[in-house]
């Protein structure tokens, strides 16, 4: 696997694969590895036939008060796993080589609208910090493909749109949250949870799966379905931004009639902000004979 921190030698070695024909595949990432991100490595094997991963705690999406410096960096054990997953080249740039004048002041891009609304609303200039670090990482990589997992499912649908209005050369897929053996979503800020909140944690993912039961059988009230669920989060001792039944698609406000829709939830217990969610397909009505 080859390693740089800089910006001219992924260009070289990446140059030198598109010379001969190999299309490439590339996961960003902020690192402290899991068997989420190792899922996404796996399946950008199949993709492409090389592969590169990111690693860069990107200070930009972070807002003032949030953990961007205690987010867990653990490069040297990130490379080991890279490495023994066959991964062709990781690229783990400093913020001075990402942002030589300082983040503050670096060209911004902004998807305005899906930015601002749910993890948008809690988390202000979150979403453009994210669609400014993945332009420019693609810009270095120039991949064919790029991976990002569904349990960010508004980062998703934002570089989707990003990708679409800028005509970026580069087909995004999503890949299916992986989850711990109790449905806790995997995620590097699991590790800030104690031992009671970790116990309590997968109270989201039982919420999510009520939500959905409750929508599946007919139940189109939405709004008392996500206010029911909250006040179960405030008793169990979360602090929930939001849950949310929303359009996949564009995560536009569902109605009646719609068909695809995902339950969405942000909620903090103790000083851990967990995001979660899970899509809910109502299917086609049954053709009268
Ligand atoms: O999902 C993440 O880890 C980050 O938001 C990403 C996409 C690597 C951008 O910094």
């Amino acid at each position: 696997m080859h390693i740089t921190t800089d910006i001219v030698t992924a260009r070289d070695i990446l140059r030198h694969w598109r010379q001969q024909g190999e299309a490439i595949a590339f996961v960003p990432t902020m690192g402290n590895l899991h068997a989420g991100h190792m899922a996404l490595v796996d399946r950008a094997r199949r993709h492409g036939r090389r592969v590169v991963v990111s690693i860069f705690v990107n200070p930009l999406q972070f807002s003032q008060g949030e953990d961007f410096a205690s987010y867990p960096r653990t490069l040297a054990d990130d490379q080991s796993g890279l490495s023994h997953n066959s991964v062709d080249l990781l690229f783990a740039p400093t913020a001075g080589e990402m942002y030589p004048g300082g983040h503050e002041l670096a060209t911004q891009v902004t998807v305005p609208g899906l930015s601002d609304i749910l993890c948008g609303a809690f988390r202000p200039g979150h979403f453009t910090g994210v669609a400014t670090v993945v332009c420019k990482l693609f810009n270095i990589i120039q991949p064919q493909i790029a991976l990002f997992g569904e349990k960010d499912y508004q980062q998703l649908v934002v570089i989707r749109r990003m990708v679409q209005d800028l005509a970026m050369p580069v087909e995004i897929i999503g890949a299916p949250t992986v989850r711990e053996p109790d449905g806790l979503a995997m995620s590097s800020r699991n590790g800030y949870l104690s031992i009671e909140e970790r116990r309590l944690a997968p109270h989201i993912y039982q919420y999510l799966l009520d939500a959905r039961a409750a929508i599946l059988a007919k139940s189109s009230d939405y709004a008392a379905i996500s206010q029911e669920k909250m006040a179960n989060l405030r008793a169990k001792g979360f602090n929930p931004d939001y849950f949310e039944i929303r359009r996949s698609a564009d995560l536009g406000l569902a109605a009646p009639a719609d068909k695809e829709l995902i339950v969405l939830i942000a909620a903090r217990l103790g000083r851990t902000r967990l995001i979660d969610n899970l899509k809910v397909s109502l299917g086609k009505e049954p053709a009268f004979t």
